[in-house]
C-alpha cells in the first residue's frame, strides 16, 4: 500500500484515484502526520502531494523530514518535489516565468519512472517556483523550455520528485507515470480489487457485529444500497433495513427498491409509508432552506421510532464513503453553508448507537464496481443522483400532491427520453423542476393557463462544480412535446442553461 501525504492541493483526491485504479491501495493523509504513525501505517512507497504554498512561506507545511530516511521510495509532486528539495539540501526559487498548463516534456531517463515513454510527453505544470538546484545525490530525468529539472531522481534512495502533475487528465500519460512509481519502484502488486475487498470486508463485518443487530436506512441510491447488500452477505438476517417512502420519491421508486431488496435479495425490509405525514408537516411551506429541515427532522423522527420497534439495535450502518472521512488539508477551512444536506447524518448521536460505515475507504467508482460485484442490478449501480429531500427541492413553492403528481409524471418523461437517447449515463443529473409561475397558452381552441417546468441537465464530476449540458435540440424537443401533451397543468418548457457556480444544480 502507498501513503498519501496531502498538502493542500485541490487534486490530492486524483492521485489517490488513479493508484487505485491500477489495483494497488493507498490512503490520503494530512502532511503533518507524524513518522511513528507512518511507520505503523508500512507503506510500500510514499507520495508528498502538491499543495498552494511555497516552501520559503513562513508558514509553508513542512512534513517529518524522516520519511527520507525510511528506506521507502519517496515521489515528490510539485509543491511535493519543491520540499523535498529544500528539506535535502537543495534550493527552490520563485521562477521568473510561471509555467501554468500544458507543456512538452523532454524525457532524459527513461528507465524507472518514465519507463515505456516516448522521448517527449506532454505533461500539466501549475507552478511559480522552481528548482535553481538540485540536492546532493539527485540528477534531472526531465526538463522542459523552462524548468530544466521537470523531473529528478536520486536512484540510489530511491527518491524522486516531478514537478507536474501526473495525477490530472492534463497529462496523459500521467496514470503510466504512477504506475510506474508504485509497480517498478515500489514493488507494489495489483491486489487491491473488490472482490478481495468483500472479502476482507465480511470477515471484519462479522468479528465487529458479533450476533449484534444492524439497522440501515434504505434509500434506493448507490451508496446504501451496495451497504445494504454488503451487510446482508456478511450477517444475513441479522441486518435490518428501513426504508421511508416520504412521498416525495420518483415515479416508481419505492416499488422498485422494495421489489429488490425483498423479493431478490431477501433482505428484511420494514418499508414505512409515511407519504401523508410528510405532505402534511409539508402544508403551506415555501422557504427552501425550511423545507430541507422538516424533511430532515421528520426522517429522524420516523427512523427513530421504527427502530425503537424492533427491540435492542447496537449497530447503524452508514454509507460513508472516503471523501467524506479524508482529513486533506485542502477540504479543512470555514465555508458558507449553501444548502442544508438531509442524511442521516445526525443520527448517530441521537440514537446512541455505534456506527458501521463498510464503504468508507471507497471513492464513489470503488462503490460502483463493488456493487456490480455483488450482483446489484445497473439501473442501481448507475442511477443518476437524487438528493434526500427528494421531489420537494424541485417543486418549487407550495408543495401539494396535484403539484407533486405533475412535477413526478414530467420527471418520468425526461428520464424515458433521457434514456432512449441513450444518455443516462452520460449525464451526471436529468430531471424536470416544478415552477410556481403560470402562462398563457392555446390547446386545441382553448385559452389554457398552465404550470411551466423548467428542463435541467448537467455534468459534472463531484456535484461541486457542473456545466449545463448541450442536449440534442431532438431530445429537447421530444421531452417538451411528451410533457406538454401528456402532463395535464404544464403548457410550457423550458431549459436551464447555468453553471455551477453562481448557480446550484437543484433550484433550492
Ligand atoms: P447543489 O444543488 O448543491 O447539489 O448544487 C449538489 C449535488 O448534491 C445533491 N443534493 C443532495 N444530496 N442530500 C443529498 O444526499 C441533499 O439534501 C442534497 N441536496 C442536494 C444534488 O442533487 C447534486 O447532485
Amino acid at each position: 500500500k502507498i501513503l498519501i501525504l496531502d498538502f493542500g492541493s485541490q487534486v490530492t483526491q486524483l492521485i489517490a484515484r488513479r493508484i487505485r485504479e491500477q489495483s494497488v491501495y493507498c490512503e490520503i493523509h494530512p502532511y503533518n502526520m507524524g513518522l511513528e504513525k507512518i511507520k505503523a501505517f508500512a507503506p510500500q512507497g510514499i507520495i508528498l502531494s502538491g499543495g498552494p504554498s511555497s516552501v520559503y512561506d513562513a508558514e509553508a507545511p513542512h512534513s517529518d523530514a524522516g520519511v527520507y530516511e525510511l528506506g521507502v521510495p519517496v515521489l515528490g509532486i510539485c509543491y511535493g518535489m519543491q520540499l523535498m528539495t529544500s528539506q535535502l539540501g537543495g534550493k527552490v526559487e520563485r521562477s521568473d516565468k510561471r509555467e501554468f498548463g500544458r507543456a512538452a516534456m523532454n524525457i532524459d531517463d527513461t528507465t524507472d519512472l518514465f519507463s515505456g515513454l516516448a522521448g517527449k510527453e506532454e505533461v500539466w505544470m501549475s507552478h511559480g517556483d522552481k528548482i535553481e538546484q538540485m540536492p546532493k545525490g539527485f540528477c534531472a530525468i526531465a526538463h522542459t523550455d523552462n524548468t530544466p529539472a521537470a523531473a529528478m531522481k536520486d536512484e540510489k534512495r530511491r527518491l524522486y520528485a516531478v514537478q507536474f502533475h501526473p495525477e490530472v487528465v492534463h497529462t496523459p500519460k500521467g496514470a503510466e507515470i504512477l504506475g510506474n512509481f508504485v509497480f517498478t519502484v515500489c514493488g507494489c502488486q495489483p491486489i487491491w480489487t473488490m472482490a478481495n475487498f468483500i472479502e476482507t470486508e465480511i470477515a471484519s463485518i462479522r468479528e465487529r457485529v458479533g450476533k449484534g443487530k444492524v439497522i440501515c436506512a434504505l434509500s434506493g441510491g448507490v451508496d446504501s444500497s451496495v451497504v445494504a447488500v454488503l451487510l446482508h452477505k456478511a450477517i444475513g438476517d441479522q441486518l435490518q433495513c428501513i426504508f421511508v417512502n416520504n412521498g416525495l420519491l420518483r415515479k416508481g421508486e419505492a416499488e422498485k427498491v422494495v421489489n429488490l431488496f425483498t423479493r431478490h435479495f431477501k433482505i428484511n425490509l420494514d418499508y414505512v409509508e409515511a407519504s401523508d405525514r410528510f405532505l402534511d408537516k409539508l402544508k403551506g411551506i415555501t422557504d427552501p432552506e425550511q423545507k430541507r429541515k422538516i424533511i430532515g427532522n421528520e426522517f429522524i423522527f420516523l427512523f427513530e421510532d421504527e427502530s425503537k420497534k424492533l427491540g435492542e439495535v447496537e449497530w447503524l450502518a452508514q454509507g460513508t464513503l472516503y471523501p467524506d472521512v479524508i482529513e486533506s488539508v485542502s477540504t479543512k477551512g470555514p465555508s458558507a453553508v449553501i444548502k442544508s444536506h438531509h442524511n442521516v447524518g445526525g443520527l448517530p448521536d441521537r440514537m446512541k448507537m455505534k456506527l458501521i460505515e463498510p464503504v468508507r475507504e471507497l471513492f464513489k467508482d470503488e462503490v460502483r464496481l463493488l456493487g456490480k460485484e455483488l450482483g446489484l442490478p445497473d439501473e442501481v449501480i448507475h442511477r443518476q443522483p437524487f438528493p434526500g429531500p427528494g421531489l420537494a427541492i424541485r417543486c418549487i413553492g407550495e408543495i401539494s400532491a396535484d403539484r407533486l403528481e405533475i412535477l413526478r409524471e414530467s420527471d418520468a418523461i425526461v428520464l424515458d427520453e433521457i434514456r432512449k437517447a441513450g444518455l443516462y449515463r452520460e449525464i451526471w443529473q436529468s430531471f424536470a423542476v416544478l415552477l410556481p409561475v403560470r402562462s398563457v397558452g392555446v390547446m386545441g381552441d382553448a385559452r389554457t393557463y398552465d404550470y411551466t417546468i423548467a428542463l435541467r441537465a448537467v455534468n459534472s464530476l463531484d456535484g461541486m462544480t457542473a456545466d449545463w449540458v448541450k442536449l440534442p435540440y431532438e431530445v429537447m424537443g421530444s421531452i417538451s412535446s411528451r410533457i406538454i401533451n401528456e402532463v395535464k397543468g404544464v403548457n410550457r418548457v423550458v431549459y436551464d442553461i447555468s453553471q455551477k457556480p453562481p448557480a446550484t444544480i437543484e433550484w433550492e
